[in-house]
């Protein structure tokens, strides 16, 4: 069956980013000149996916009305006879109907925000995207990961290497049989002690679920940090339903870590054209030394 839907959790605080995020939802924070949010909803585009599911909170009416047209700024931009950005900004937006809101009203953790999204999901397989992760790939992620879901079904996740020391602060997989763009998923645990990590593989924010692991979630038992945490349940449903692991071909960025987020401000900018060789000039004179790599592609 096609994913046709994605699940976009922005109820977070972002405490990080504070006073950034004081009155604006961290999501809305740039990257260059585009709201993160907008990579994340990109790169699920980019997938096929055509409704777009955000389970927001409260102070995150701007997300609502990024995900909106804005007739004045149309006409005002049309009447300039800037029809380049006017395209644009349309076609950014989703269309009539396409972008559902629902609200997570407590901070409960991943599993309880996912599974306020159940009834907008239905009974389809769908897309996950956690907005904090930016990846630089050729296709992106999720297309990625769609292409392989095509030929195994089941559930498919994203993982990704990191250094050992760092697995605490994710979700970590077991690896089993299989090559790096469809292996199997043999085991998974959040946010592990280091020599209790199943390997230095973790799940990088991008998902394909199947509707049954609602069921699960509903039953909101507590894990790791006492919150409901989306991998306790993906573990119970493996015991019913296939995971496959996809060690993604790309860069990832974690925006939500002050340093992830100024590396990703620099790497997209230096991925666009128009702007590239004046920061470089801009970086030289502070006397640094960057290079433009170009974004790493998936085989054909
Ligand atoms: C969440 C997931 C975790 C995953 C991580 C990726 O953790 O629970 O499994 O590895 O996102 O960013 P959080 O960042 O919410 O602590």
């Amino acid at each position: 069956m096609r994913v046709r839907t994605a699940v976009f959790p922005v109820a977070g605080l972002g405490t990080r980013f504070l006073p950034a995020t004081k009155a604006m939802p961290k999501e809305m924070l740039t990257v260059v000149d585009r709201p993160v949010i907008q990579y994340a909803v990109d790169e699920a585009k980019e997938a096929g996916i055509e409704h777009f599911v955000f389970v927001t909170g409260r102070n995150k009416g701007l997300i609502e009305d990024h995900f909106d047209r804005q007739y004045e700024l149309e006409k005002t931009l049309e009447l300039r006879g800037k029809l380049g950005p006017l395209a644009q900004l349309q076609k950014e937006v989703p269309s009539a109907g396409h972008a559902s809101f629902t609200r997570q009203q407590e901070p409960l953790g991943l599993g309880h925000a996912v599974w306020c999204a159940r009834d907008m999901v239905g009974d389809r397989p769908f897309a996950l995207l956690l907005p904090d992760m930016l990846f630089m790939g050729k296709p992106g992620v999720m297309r990625q990961m769609v292409e392989t879901f095509e030929v195994t079904g089941g559930n498919v996740i994203a993982v990704e290497e990191v250094a050992p020391d760092q697995v605490g602060s994710y979700g970590v997989v077991a690896r089993g049989a299989g090559p790096d763009n469809a292996f199997r998923v043999e085991g998974m645990v959040e946010k592990p002690k280091p020599d209790e990590a199943p390997s230095n593989l973790i799940i990088s924010g991008r998902y394909i679920l199947q509707p049954e692991i609602f069921p699960l979630l509903a039953e909101q038992r507590l894990g790791a940090g006492g919150e409901i945490q989306l991998t306790d349940s993906m573990q119970a449903l493996m015991t019913q339903q296939p995971f496959v692991g996809v060690k993604y071909v790309g860069k990832s960025f974690d925006c939500g870590s002050k340093a992830g987020f100024l590396a990703a401000n620099v790497a997209y900018a230096l991925e666009r054209e128009d702007i590239r060789n004046q920061f470089l000039d801009l970086l030289a004179d502070r006397g640094i030394e960057a290079s433009f790599t170009s974004i790493p592609q998936a085989a054909e």
